[in-house]
């Protein structure tokens, strides 16, 4: 595939562009006594053009919007839905990913994106308490359902993904890593 559309180069990123469909998600999540509890999932990814950024006229950057969403195996219903952005500044080989979802929780996460064989790998990370790569919370979650980091592993091969997205939480007085793992493939390119 051509890196560059409608003159922009997208670099890592074109790699990622169309839909995914994952049949075997798994997700660890914690139960009202901060247990885990393991749902698997069907999920679907879209990562579309943004066109590219510039900051203080010094800072280019290109990026895909992204969307997830996930449906629980056993009925059907959206039990997640995650939207941002995929960034990525040519110059220094800095990702990013931007993150909100719909319990009030924003992300920003940095990281880097490598090339080994015939993988890309896409690695971010954010912390609570950073200026930069952290998290921003409503004062709800912030007290009773803290996200404290984020760590997301996207290995691509193809037109195959495999991610491993692990939230860390302070929930029920108790630290718990809550999990997300799937495997998609992509099922089209082009996207309206
Ligand atoms: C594939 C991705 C994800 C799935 C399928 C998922 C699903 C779930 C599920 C099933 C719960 C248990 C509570 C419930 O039943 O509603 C939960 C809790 C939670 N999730 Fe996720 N999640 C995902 C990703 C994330 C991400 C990326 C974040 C934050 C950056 C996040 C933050 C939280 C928080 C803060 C809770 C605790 C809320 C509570 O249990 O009261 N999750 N998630």
């Amino acid at each position: 595939m051509n890196s560059s559309i409608d003159g922009v180069n997208y670099g890592p990123l074109t790699k990622l562009i169309g839909k995914w469909i994952g049949e075997k998600g798994f997700d660890i999540a914690p139960d009202a006594n901060g247990d885990p509890d393991n749902s698997p999932f069907f999920d679907e990814l879209t990562f579309r053009v943004a066109g590219p950024a510039e900051n203080a006229e010094e800072q280019q950057l290109v990026s895909l919007r992204y969307h997830h969403v996930v449906r629980k195996r056993k009925n059907g219903h959206i039990f997640h839905d995650q939207i941002g952005h995929w960034i990525f500044e040519p110059s220094s080989g800095l990702l990013m990913h931007s993150l909100t979802i719909p319990r009030a929780v924003c992300v920003l996460a940095g990281g880097s994106v490598e090339t080994k064989g015939d993988e890309t790998i896409f690695d971010v990370k954010a912390k609570t308490g950073s200026e930069t790569f952290g998290i921003i919370q409503s004062p709800f979650m912030a007290e009773k359902a803290r996200t404290t980091a984020f760590h997301m592993r996207l290995v691509l091969k193809g037109d195959e993904i495999n991610y491993e997205e692990t939230t860390s939480l302070h929930i029920y007085g108790k630290d718990f890593e809550h999990v997300d793992k799937s495997r998609l493939k992509r099922v089209t390119y082009d996207l309206d």
